[in-house]
């Protein structure tokens, strides 16, 4: 009886044991702590390229020219000075300002130019090689970036990517993995075999130098916008162009100007939102989906998490319905801004919302299949003075079209698949489309992306945005709701798995390793389906503690860093 109570005593001490180990709070994961600034980027080195330049005097917009020139060499595959992107900036003083450097449509484009005569879609050209690029706009955008707000002399911006491209830098083991894979395709769409790249199997600890790149920004340098859009460089493009039966003219390089727009605006409880609007889709659905939220209690905290998400993925397909049918580049399509964003039209959108029950996205609209490639980039900034900066820059897809400008060293975009190539034909994001974001010249495809600012009681409070096609708005929505709802830091926010849904498919994606099995459970239970995927997103992003002290979040999903002083 005795040896029987010891030994149900030892039993009850290891359930005790066991229980107080699997009951310990995880370690909370604390990014960069930093009292003047930081800069998060996919790249350490391009990272460190930022806060150089402001620890050298400049400001956050200095610093982002530095990193989107820094980041065109170090993470070719999306970093770029070939494809265009969107920043969003708030000063210092509260005042803000967004730039769209997104890429448009060449004169030459057409409705149906990724149409065959039978009436198919051509995706394989709209995605790769020289028909798929369009006209880019990194550098006027960083160009105009600079005359505004700019406050550091130009080419001290550009040295620092010139050193990188001539003086090469060591590859990781997945750098050199990854171009070593991306060489196939670099040789198979480039009219000339880029050797720089191609021209070996690459191994981690490698120098990667790109001499005609160097050459490239040196023009840039020393020119501004006339030593991309005019002279050796457009010439190279053109050639490049001719020689692959792609159609962007020196008229069109010639053309292309980036703009200042509004801001997106909203508010969300005590926080102020400031986001991207058209030609991006990313701040209506970060808006419409905090809109419909706000007038819902949410919670991470056992079961509460599985009613969280299904209320997150209703949203989802519901507001990527809208996306398909009513964004696109406003300068060529009324996209009603107000009406999407009006309280009264969000409930209406969501009355026939149902806590207990997935509505099939087949009763919302028709749509197909989702594939994705994870190449855009973004990176956050804070400087010592709080001026801010969120900017997320792309090529498309990885690589781009994988057109290597031959003689000027750099990569062009595929940004053409953003069009909608035929109505209800899904672009590589799995996105559809229709009459609103049809091809035409000089127009810019509809975009996801999301840099976002956010103030809290009128004050800066984060900097957030991610890279990931249409996943790009979930991802933003869910660090920021992990934030202010559930009370997390920068960096746990980030850390968090993620779950994405876009309308069509009709699925939730959430990422591999989530363990919560009891919530996957509970969202099939309402009818949901699930798919396990990899990595969804890269964000990078910087909040304001409350004693002022900067926390940046550098996403482990990618080699991002921060770094800062
Ligand atoms: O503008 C867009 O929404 C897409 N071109 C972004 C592509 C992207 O994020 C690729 N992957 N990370």
């Amino acid at each position: 009886m005795k040896n029987y109570f010891c030994k149900e005593n030892r039993c009850i001490l290891l359930f005790l044991l066991v229980l107080g180990f699997s009951c310990q709070p995880k370690e909370k994961a604390i990014g960069l702590l930093a009292e003047n600034a930081i800069v998060v980027s996919a790249h350490p080195l391009a990272s460190k390229v930022g806060k150089d330049i402001i620890q050298e005097g400049g400001n956050a917009v200095d610093a982002a020219i530095a990193v989107q020139m820094a980041l065109a060499v170090v993470y070719p595959q999306a970093g770029n000075i070939g494809g265009g992107g969107f920043m969003v900036i708030r000063e210092s003083d509260g005042q803000y300002h967004s730039l769209d450097y997104r890429e448009k449509a060449p004169l030459a484009a057409s409705r149906d130019m990724y149409i065959d005569e039978k009436g198919d879609a051509l995706p394989e050209k709209s995605q790769n090689g020289h028909l798929a690029s369009g006209v880019p706009g990194s550098v006027d955008g960083m160009v105009k970036a600079h005359e505004k707000l700019g406050s550091m002399e130009w080419a001290k911006l550009i040295n620092p990517a010139i050193r990188l491209a001539e003086e090469g830098f060591e590859l990781s083991e997945n750098e050199a993995a990854y171009f070593t894979r991306a060489s196939e395709n670099l040789k198979k769409y480039s009219s000339v075999d880029p050797i720089q790249f191609t021209g070996k199997s690459w191994k981690a600890g490698d120098v990667f130098k790109q001499v005609q790149l160097a050459n490239t920004l040196k023009l840039i340098r020393d020119k501004g916008r006339a030593g991309f859009y005019s002279g050796e460089v457009a010439d190279y493009i053109v050639a490049e162009m001719e020689r692959g039966g792609g159609i962007i003219s020196l008229e069109d390089l010639e053309k292309y100007e980036s703009t200042w727009r509004e801001p997106l605006t909203g508010s969300y409880k005590d926080f102020n939102i400031i986001t991207m609007g058209p030609p991006s889709s990313g701040g209506l659905i970060i808006l419409q989906m905090l809109g419909i939220m706000e007038n819902y209690q949410v919670s991470n905290q056992g079961e509460s998490y599985a009613e969280y998400l299904h209320l997150k993925t209703e949203m989802e397909r519901r507001i990527f319905a809208d996306r398909a049918a009513f964004m696109a580049d406003s300068d060529f399509y009324p996209v009603p801004v107000d009406e999407l964003l009006d309280d009264s039209y969000l409930s209406q959108r969501f009355s026939n919302f149902d806590p207990q029950k997935a509505t099939p996205s087949d009763l919302i609209m028709e749509g197909k299949i989702l594939s994705m490639s994870e190449e855009t980039t973004h990176f956050s900034i804070v400087d010592k003075e709080g001026n801010a900066v969120s900017c997320t820059t792309t090529l498309n897809g990885g690589m781009g079209s994988k057109v290597m400008v031959d003689g000027a060293g750099f990569l062009l975009n595929n940004e053409m698949d953003d069009f909608s190539i035929k109505p209800g034909f899904p672009n590589m994001f799995g996105v559809l489309g229709g009459e609103a974001n049809k091809i035409e010249p000089e127009k810019r495809m509809l975009s996801s992306m999301t840099p976002t600012i956010i103030e809290k009681n009128n004050e800066l409070f984060m900097v957030v945005g991610t890279p990931g096609g249409s996943t790009i708005p979930t991802s933003v929505f869910q660090v920021v709701v992990n934030v202010i709802e559930f009370g997390m830091g920068m960096q746990e926010a980030i850390n968090e798995k993620r779950f994405h849904s876009q309308w069509k498919p009709d699925q939730i994606s959430f990422e591999k390793d989530f363990e919560r099995e009891n919530i996957l459970e509970t969202l099939r239970e309402k009818g949901h389906e699930l798919s396990e995927r990899n990595g969804i997103g890269r964000v990078d992003a910087i909040l304001v503690l409350e004693d002022g002290i900067l926390e940046g979040g550098a996403d482990p999903r990618g080699m991002d860093a921060a770094s800062g002083y």
